[in-house]
């Protein structure tokens, strides 16, 4: 619910279009005077309308309650009778610099979702903490979301000074332990300021009772809080979102879509994708129903078309040559605030969402929990193996330290790098449960999967007949064979040639649409990502087996990349993959043992597949 308080017409529009406009969050615990604050602020900025403080003055005399500042911005009736703010409420106002949009945010954690999904967004945070009744659970909690969210800008406003008659010493040790709290999450506060809400003691006036602090006013500082422009000088980072083909016959040019988070680029710029790290050239910049701008900068929806025709997919982050690249990786440490009701445990695949990209990700470890509830910090295994059992998970609303390990390789940054990009959600069902930034990448090591492969291996429980007697008298070895290409029907019905010509001629084969190990994958992006991992898991592990019972087991992967087949490889160990592109592909040309023309005769098709089964051993011997 939005309260607007500077209700001059055209104020709203004005809001949304002005560039002089600055988005700030003030957060804190119950009651430690964020509603106070901001209604201070209404009030000495002038921006109330004509007579507004004036009626909730008279309103409280009649009623005979103290005027509150609160008041001012806790219009809503029931928030009123609750005493507590429930919903966000926001509130506009301006100074001589620019616009503000604040939001002033319960003491609830709740709200905070709206923030971790984008419903709200934020540019700096005050973060409020009573002087009187110091650190509570909710500054913690606020200051490491906030951290989280990669909100740079963090001001600490030590409110209710007069309570504590302006003491330095009550304030400096306020300042020592949360300063230490908020920079072990990574968080490096720009100051604090002694202030009184209520007296209006260093809000937009500077207080003379305070005359040991000389640091800006809570007003000069939002003045002074840096707008996003300055992202434009940053490293180009843009989450690929989508790829658009054109559609005129003979044209195969595509445009790639997506909104600048830092950085600039313009036609002629040499860009690499990554994970992929595939390169190209901007050839254009490319403007839905309006004229496209020559440099494109942070904040701007644009597309883009490319010199080159490179093959990528959405979820890719762009990023300019010759400047910092982002980094890539399937491990990294990182921080999160855990939302979800269930807790994050080990061994259970959620979903990752980091910039553009939707990938599964695993629990590896919990390296320590602080819970905010007090300043415990328990420890893992790696620093402390004698606590380790202590937190294999991360509960509701911990904030945690945890090692975290993707299905396959994201592009990221780290925290104190470049925010945008380091910061993820995770998603447990359909639920978000969680925001985090990433602090560091983690040494590679043995994969999740490689552990759980080679135990697997390990434990294998072999049968009387061994795969020699079996090829001896098949004349074929088996052999996990995958077509990869971007028509899907093509690369099907060659596959299914093959197996027919295979079976015809007393070889022994199977093909398995990948469809029918776990049904046709969700429209919806969200479970697509994890539908389709789970069908490579189990795709591969049934080729573990349909190879080691010697057949020829032939399926289509029509979207295969790279990191599909290494997956399946590792799976399919110790068999090996043999694979069949069909015209385009996402693949490298080596990935491949059989590379076909997308036009190809299904009978040359068949002929070219056999000759390269027999080079490598795996058919003895044929005939046409
Ligand atoms: P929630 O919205 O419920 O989370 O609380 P809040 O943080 O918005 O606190 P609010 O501004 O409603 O203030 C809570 C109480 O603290 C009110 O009674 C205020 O009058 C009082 N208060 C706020 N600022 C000051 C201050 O600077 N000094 C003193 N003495 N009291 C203050
Ligand atoms: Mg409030």
């Amino acid at each position: 619910m939005a309260i607007v308080v500077s209700e001059e017409p055209g104020t709203l529009e004005a809001v949304t279009n002005n560039e002089a406009q600055f988005d700030l969050v003030v957060v804190g615990h119950v009651d430690h005077g964020k509603s106070t604050l901001i209604g201070r602020l209404l009030v000495d900025t002038g921006s109330l309308p004509q007579g507004e403080l004036e009626q909730v003055k008279a309103h409280c005399a009649r009623t005979a309650r103290p005027f509150e500042y609160a008041f001012l911005l806790d219009a809503l009736k029931a928030e009123q009778a609750q005493g507590i703010t429930i919903d966000t409420a926001r509130c506009f106002f301006r100074t001589a610099r620019r616009r503000y949009t604040i939001n002033d945010a319960p003491g609830h954690v709740e709200f905070l979702k709206n923030m971790v999904t984008g419903a709200a967004r934020a540019e700096a945070a005050l973060l409020l903490i009573d002087a009187a009744e110091g650190i509570r659970e909710n500054s913690r909690r606020h200051g490491a979301i906030v951290s989280m969210l990669g909100i740079r800008q963090v001001v600490v406003v030590v409110n209710k000074m007069d309570l504590v008659n302006y003491d330095q010493a009550a304030f400096d040790r306020i300042e020592k332990e949360y300063r230490a709290f908020l920079e072990h999450l990574g968080a490096r506060p720009l100051r604090f300021i002694p202030v009184s809400a209520r007296d209006g003691v260093n809000v937009a006036a500077r207080g003379g009772v305070v005359d040991w602090y000389d640091g800006p006013t809570v007003l000069e500082q939002i003045d002074a809080f840096v707008k996003e422009e300055e992202q434009h000088e940053r490293p180009l980072r843009l989450p690929v979102q989508d790829i658009y083909k054109f559609t005129e016959e003979g044209d195969d040019r595509r445009i790639v879509a997506g909104t600048i988070e830092t950085g600039s680029v313009r036609a002629g710029d040499e860009v690499v994708f990554l994970p992929s790290r595939k390169r190209a050239r901007i050839a254009s910049i490319e403007a839905f129903n309006a004229e496209a701008p020559e440099r494109a900068v942070a904040g701007q929806a644009l597309g883009y078309t490319l010199t080159e025709q490179i093959y990528i997919k959405p979820g890719e982050l762009m990023c300019r040559l010759g400047e910092e690249p982002a980094r890539v990786g399937t491990r990294f440490r990182a921080n999160l605030f855990w939302m979800g009701r269930a807790p994050m445990i080990q061994g259970k695949r959620y979903k990752l969402k980091l910039g553009a990209a939707r990938v599964p990700v695993e629990l590896v470890e919990v390296i320590n929990v602080c819970d905010a509830s007090g300043i415990s910090i328990h420890e893992s295994a790696i620093r402390n193996p004698q606590s380790a059992i202590d937190k294999p998970q991360v509960d509701r609303h911990d904030i945690a330290e945890v090692l975290l390990e993707t299905a396959r390789p994201v592009a990221f940054d780290l925290a104190g790098e470049i925010e945008q990009t380091s910061r993820f959600v995770i998603v447990d069902g359909d639920q978000i449960a969680a925001c985090g930034i990433v602090l560091a990448e983690a040494e590679s090591g043995p994969t999740l999967l490689e552990r759980r492969v080679s135990q697997r291996e390990e434990n294998w429980e072999k049968g009387a007949v061994g795969a020699a007697r079996r090829t001896a008298q098949y004349r074929h070895g088996g052999k996990f064979i995958v077509f990869v290409g971007e028509r899907r029907e093509r690369a099907v019905e060659l596959a299914r040639q093959l197996e027919l010509w295979l079976h015809e001629n007393g070889r022994h084969t199977y093909y398995l649409a990948l469809g029918n190990v776990l049904g046709e994958l969700a429209e919806n992006a969200t479970r697509r990502v994890m539908e389709r991992e789970e069908q490579l898991l189990r795709l591969g592990e049934l080729a573990r087996m349909m190879t080691d019972a010697g057949l020829l087991f032939i399926t289509t992967l029509p979207e295969a990349d790279q990191h599909d087949l290494d997956k399946l490889r590792l799976l399919n160990a110790p068999f090996e993959l043999f694979v069949v592109t069909v015209g385009e592909t996402a693949l490298a040309p080596e990935a491949a043992q059989a590379r076909l023309p997308e036009d190809v005769k299904a009978n040359d098709a068949v002929l070219i597949l056999l000759g390269a089964l027999c080079d490598l051993g795996i058919v003895m011997d044929y005939e046409i």
